[in-house]
């Protein structure tokens, strides 16, 4: 993949250095070079492994039937609108705006999950439009990416936690079922599961993300690949370049380029 000028910018302001290939990178079609001495390791400073490991998550509970139909069966439209009329957890429900189910390309080769809804995202109804949001649509647009086009993003609540408290197990458990009917929906070729609460939650892991992080997993048999929160990343900016090895890593999950 050649690089925008955009692209490079945007490289250069995630602190990796991209330097231009005199012939065919060796190797490695479609992935910028980037220095393998970047800065690393702030918080999460656990060894990165490289062994490859498969992860089989654990047991999740039976989703909420509401209308009769069992979300596993679902089609888009019956998802999205039982979501919306959602009120599994009593708290969240009454504090919401909006329920955020997620937005991009219901056929994407790229899932993004992250933790849960924000201020910002309660207010729009949708995942990731503050700035870590714009973080994240610049370290996809690294990769010739768009949020619109080529990625789906959702998150593992689909409405914010008052006060952006992490979700509470039980929430987790009842909102799990419409993730996974996403998935089955989806069929991403590759998850990235973006921070601590994501990647434990799909891995079914107790596990500091500096230890799920720097191998594939493998979720329902579909590779998953753990980062750094963008929101984590805007406080601890020199773990951007490990955000990105992340990212190539998921690239390199992908049947092409
Ligand atoms: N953080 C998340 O995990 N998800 C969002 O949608 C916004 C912020």
């Amino acid at each position: 993949m050649s690089l925008s000028v955009r692209q490079r910018r945007i490289l250069a302001d995630m602190g990796i250095p991209v330097w231009r290939a005199r012939g065919p990178a060796p190797g490695h079609a479609g992935v910028a070079a980037v220095a393998a001495n970047a800065p690393a390791v702030v918080e999460d400073s656990a060894p990165t492994p490289t062994v490859s490991e498969a992860v089989t998550p654990g047991t999740v509970e039976a989703p909420p039937q509401v209308a009769g139909v069992p979300v596993q069966a679902l089609d888009w439209e019956g998802l999205e609108a039982r979501v919306r009329a959602c009120t599994a957890c009593d708290e969240l429900a009454r504090e919401r705006t909006r329920t955020v189910f997620g937005v991009g390309d219901r056929g994407a080769r790229w899932l993004l999950v992250g933790e849960a809804p924000g201020a910002e995202e309660d207010r729009h109804g949708e995942p990731f439009v503050g700035r870590a949001g714009q973080l994240l649509d610049n370290m996809l647009q690294a990769l010739g990416l768009d949020r619109s086009r080529d990625v789906f993003i959702a998150n593992v609540l689909k409405c914010r936690p008052p006060g952006n408290r992490d979700p509470e197990p039980e929430e987790v458990r009842a909102c799990r079922g419409f993730l996974d009917r996403q998935i089955e929906l989806i069929q991403p070729e590759v998850i990235v599961a973006l921070g601590r609460i994501a990647a434990r939650e799909l891995l079914d892991s107790d596990e500091p993300l500096g230890r799920l992080r720097g191998r594939e997993h493998r979720y329902r048999g579909r590779p998953l690949i753990a980062t750094f929160h963008p929101a984590y990343l805007l406080r601890k900016p020199g773990d951007k370049p490990r955000a990105w090895e992340d990212l190539l890593r998921a690239r390199a999950c992908l049947s092409s380029p």
